[in-house]
């Protein structure tokens, strides 16, 4: 439950406050107190999912996804929608003037006059620091290209922290074992994780890394000097099944974005309802799943995904409360 998060850390919101108007691109960008806060605030906010503020009345979201998405769009604009703000929602970027050779740079500075926020997923990795350069409102990266997804990876993180409260408390005696199927150096959802993983180092015991094709470079060379850094303990694995014994956390994912188009990697492994869990292991997954992920498991307390999915309308809630400032009183200066 999200009050068991709640209670594990102490308010100080201080640290939240240096997130106002600031752009969010990448995992990197966060520290520890500041990821703390900002699970306590969506932890706060997932406690009464029912009550919907005005805290975002009168400012408006510019929601732009030149590729497609389910969860992060709409959880984007039903958190806006829950702190009282407006939308603007461009699915097809051929319908504006990018279809004309605009730039992003240009469009990024028309969106300075037309909202307050803008949430960017596009294929092409640049795009992001392209508008970012123009921009003088708070952009959010929700995905480019291979490179990083840091919403769904703050999401992610949160769920783990829900389930085990007590892995950020300062005598933590039981560090887990994570493993994740998939590829951190072409998965921008994996990439932007094994970054946050980074600054709680602590929390992990081992952290195995499956894929099944031996040619696939697992990491590049700034990911492996960022383990390392962190003192990671790192397993590469080319098999599923004798890893799942002894993982806590088990992480699959299939897709990876590249160009226009996704490929999918590690095709041969499958999840379901047989596999050799242990018994309170939890299973996440940033979706939409494949066959990877088999639907036996849905009715099982296995089953952590679809809450890891519900969590991130909260996570981000608490996110845009923090990056845009709170409405004037609009009829008070009129
Ligand atoms: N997890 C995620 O990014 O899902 P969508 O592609 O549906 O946004």
């Amino acid at each position: 439950h999200p009050k068991n998060l709640l209670r594990a850390i102490i308010e100080d919101g201080e640290h939240l406050e240096k997130l106002t108007n600031k752009h969010i691109f990448s995992s990197d960008q966060f520290d520890r107190d500041t990821l703390l806060q900002l699970f306590r605030l969506a932890a706060k906010y997932e406690a009464n999912p029912d009550r919907f503020s005005s805290s975002l009345q009168g400012k408006i979201l510019i929601s732009a996804f030149y590729e497609p998405s389910t969860r992060t769009r709409l959880s984007f604009e039903s958190a806006w929608h829950r702190l009282g703000g407006d939308i603007m929602s461009i699915t097809d970027r051929s319908t504006t003037g990018i279809a004309k050779g605009e730039s992003l740079a240009d469009v990024g500075e028309m969106f300075n006059n037309y909202g307050d926020c803008v949430v960017l997923r596009d294929s092409n990795e640049h795009s992001v620091r392209e508008m970012m350069g123009a921009l003088r409102i708070p952009i959010i990266n929700a995905g480019n290209g291979t490179d990083e997804h840091p919403t769904q990876a703050l999401a992610d993180l949160y769920t783990i922290l829900k389930w085990r409260p007590n892995l950020i408390s300062d005598d933590n005696p039981d560090p887990i074992n994570i493993c994740i199927v998939g590829l951190p150096s072409k998965m921008r959802t994996v990439r932007s994780l094994i970054k946050l993983f980074c600054i709680f180092p602590e929390m992990i015991g081992r952290l195995t890394i499956v894929n099944d094709n031996p040619d696939e470079q697992m990491f590049d060379e700034e990911q492996r000097e960022q383990v390392e850094e962190a003192g990671l303990n790192v397993v590469l694995r080319h098999e599923l099944d004798p890893e799942l014994p002894q993982a806590d956390v088990v992480y699959i994912n299939a897709i990876a974005w590249e160009g226009d188009s996704f490929n999918a990697y590690g095709k041969v492994f499958h999840l379901n309802a047989a596999s050799p869990l242990k018994s309170d292991a939890i299973v996440l997954h940033p979706l939409a799943r494949g066959e990877e992920l088999c639907t036996s498991l849905d009715d099982t307390s296995h089953n952590w995904y679809f809450a890891q999915a519900r969590g991130a309308v909260f996570l981000r809630q608490a996110l845009l409360t923090c990056l845009v400032r709170r409405a004037e009183r609009v009829l008070d200066i009129i």
